[in-house]
Formats: C-alpha cells, structure tokens, sequence
C-alpha cells in the first residue's frame, strides 16, 4: 500500500515510537509528585518544553500542551470568548476552517456571541480587505487558520496578524496544524496570540498538541482540576506522548528545509501528471499552496467510487467532497472557493509525506489515469453538467 493521505495523519517515525516507548518503561513518575520518580518525569517535560519553545521561537512559558489541535483550537477560541466576553462579543474567522474551529465558533453562536464567516477567493484564500472591513468595535477575536487541510492553500496570517497589532484587544489565533514542519511561519512579532499545533500531523504521536500561548494573555480555562499546564489544561501531563512531540521536532529540524524543497518537487510532478489526465481538475492554487497537500476532481465520478478503485491498486487517498453524516453534501470549504457541486463532490486529496518518492507519485499518476479511464466512460452523457446554467 502506497499512503497518500498524511493530511490525515502521518506516520509515526521509528525514533518517535522508541521515544515514547522509553519515557512509558522509564518515566512513569507523575511531574507533580516531589520524589525522584515525579522529579525524573518533571525533567522530561520541562526538555520537550524546551524543545518545543526553541523550535516555535518563543518562551518555555508560552507552549501548553494539550491533546492536540482540536483540544488547542477550542481552548483557545472558547478561553478568549469566555474571558473577554465583557469587552465584545464578535468574533470573526472564515469560511473554510476545520470543524475544529468552524463547529466551536457555530457553538459559541448559541451562547450569544455573532461571528463573521469570511469569504474565500477561488483558492480559498481569505483577504486581508475582507478582515479590515469585518472588524467591529465590539470584536474579541480574530482565527484564521495557516494552511488549508482540503485545498492547501495558505492564508496570510502574517500580513492579518501586522495588521491586527494596531488593536493589541482584538486577539489573534491561528490553527497551525496542516502548516507546520511545511510552510514557514515566525511567532514572534507575527501579531499572533494563539497558534494551535498537533504532533500526529509531523510524524509524531496522535493525541498530543500544543496550545501557544502569548505570556501575559489571560483565557478563561475550559478543563479545571489540579492546575497543570498553568491551570489552563488541568490533568496529568500525557508525559510518553509530550516526549514522543519533542523527538518529532527534532526530527523536523535535523531535515530542515530540505524535506520541504523534496516534497516541492513530488507536489509539482503530481500537478503536471494530473493536468495530462483527460477529465481531472486540479483545485490546489498553483502558488501559495502548502508543498504536501493536493486536490483534484474529476467531474462525474464519485469521490468515493474513485478512491476505492484507487485503494483496490495500493493507493490510499482521502475525500473530503461529503462528510459523513451528511451523504451527497459537497465540502463546505470547496463550496465556499466557488468550486461547482459537481467538482466538489467528485474531489480527492492525494497529500505527501516523507516517506513519499518520486517513483511512487509516477505509479499514483498511472494508476489515476485507469481509474479515471475506466470510470468515466460509465457516466451516462446526459450527466454531464450544463456549465451555461
Ligand atoms: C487544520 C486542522 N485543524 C485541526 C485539526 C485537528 O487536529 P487533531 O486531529 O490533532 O485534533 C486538523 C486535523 O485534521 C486540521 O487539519
């Protein structure tokens, strides 16, 4: 089987599981607990600390870490909507955020508060225009997310975060999962207050994040208990996972840029042979995309039916067109780049990773022009969309 889909999730790196299945075996003490054990395991936490600080470019009292992005992206929006409500209560974010951040803001409209769903161009990219002329006196927060986990694309959250630092009480988040390790983005002086990560995302352990958090910045904490993680996120410190994180970083660091130029050049042999097949649409912008995500629709021909048959000859790829309670409902963040019904439901995502080659995303490329060979001719030609209407 050939994975394709480390948008998803990655794999996790052999270093990463002997990590984590050292600190289980040797550090089993509790960080809170005064005897050697508890101190050995404190020291632990206290080095990925580090690590993660050094890697993201801010203090060791400003990364949190958490059960990963969902977990960061909730407590960051509800701890800043439950904090501040007393000074507003609007917030803005877009239209193509992951549930993890789209479903709170939906939840937080039930508890009173009003939030603006930015538009999306035909990449998907919101504009800084569009969050000048959204901002309202009574706005508390800003969240936009780095990298697009459907189409790629990414946001420029630099450019809104200089923006936002003229109005220091309109906070900033931003969920970094899909872009870390991948797009480059600087924390300090970035205007960003929040910054959500996750390490399954980078080869790390699944159910470990991190929430930045910028020093002095209150929010309201949503799991209360023994006051761990600075009495934002109470409960024993998941120490074999954080451990698992820290050695994921590194690991990111020892590759450096190159990794990221490699899967560049897979990201471009990928756009070129899609583009050669009769039928595909590529969806990924050609600039100002992540360097690991891909998108392609291929009209008339389920989502579903096509990566199937590509999983029936090794390939292992993702559909994002229909949520899964909702069957024949096109993705939200496609529909809001103005992508058509049938494009939308019809899209796959083909998403490198580091264990991806070249040779591999020449197999994926034959093996999609069957597939598509074979399944298109089954559309019936009235089926074909009318594009006039
Ligand atoms: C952009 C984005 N945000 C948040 C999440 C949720 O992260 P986690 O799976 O760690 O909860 C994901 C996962 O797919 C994601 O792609």
């Amino acid at each position: 089987m050939i994975y394709l889909d480390n948008s998803a999730t990655t794999r996790p790196h052999p270093e990463v599981i002997e990590t984590v299945r050292r600190a289980m075996e040797s550090y089993y003490g509790n960080p809170s607990s005064l005897h050697q054990k508890g101190v050995e395991a404190e020291n632990v936490l206290k080095q990925a600390r580090k690590v993660a600080a050094q890697y993201l470019g801010c203090k060791e009292g400003e990364v949190f870490f958490t059960s990963g992005g969902t977990e960061s992206n909730n407590t960051a929006i509800k701890g800043i909507a439950f904090q501040y409500q007393n000074r507003g209560k609007h917030i803005i974010t877009t239209q193509v955020e992951h549930p993890a951040v789209y479903d709170v803001c939906k939840q937080l409209e039930s508890f009173g508060f009003t939030v603006t769903y930015l538009p999306v161009d035909r990449e998907g990219r919101v504009s800084l225009e569009d969050v000048k002329r959204a901002l309202r006196p009574d706005t508390i927060l800003v969240s936009v997310m780095h990298v697009n986990n459907e189409l790629g694309t990414i946001q420029p959250v630099a450019e809104i975060g200089q923006w936002l630092k003229q109005f220091p009480k309109v906070l900033f988040h931003v969920d970094a999962v899909q872009g870390i390790g991948k797009v480059p983005l600087r924390l300090q002086d970035s205007g960003i207050d929040l910054l959500s990560v996750s390490a399954h995302k980078f080869y790390g352990p699944r159910g470990v994040g991190i929430l930045y958090k910028r020093e002095g910045l209150i929010i309201h904490p949503l799991i209360m208990g023994g006051g761990q993680e600075g009495g934002i996120r109470s409960g024993t410190e998941n120490l074999p996972a954080i451990a698992g994180l820290a050695k994921a970083i590194r690991i990111l660091e020892e590759l450096g840029h190159g990794e990221v130029n490699r899967l560049q050049g897979l990201h471009q042999q990928l756009r070129e042979g899609i583009q050669r097949i009769e039928g595909c649409i590529v969806n990924t912008p050609e600039a100002g995309a992540a360097p690991h995500i891909m998108n392609l629709s291929v009209p008339g021909v389920k989502a579903e039916v096509l990566l199937h048959a590509l999983e029936e000859r090794g390939f292992l790829v993702s559909t994002k067109s229909a949520c899964s309670s909702k069957a024949n409902e096109p993705s939200r963040v496609l529909t809001a780049a103005g992508i058509d019904r049938d494009c939308a439901l019809s899209s796959l995502r083909i998403s490198l990773g580091r264990e991806n080659t070249s040779e591999e995303i020449a197999q994926f490329l034959t093996a999609l022009q069957t597939c598509v060979g074979s399944l298109r001719p089954l559309l019936k030609p009235q089926a074909a969309p009318d594009r006039r209407k």
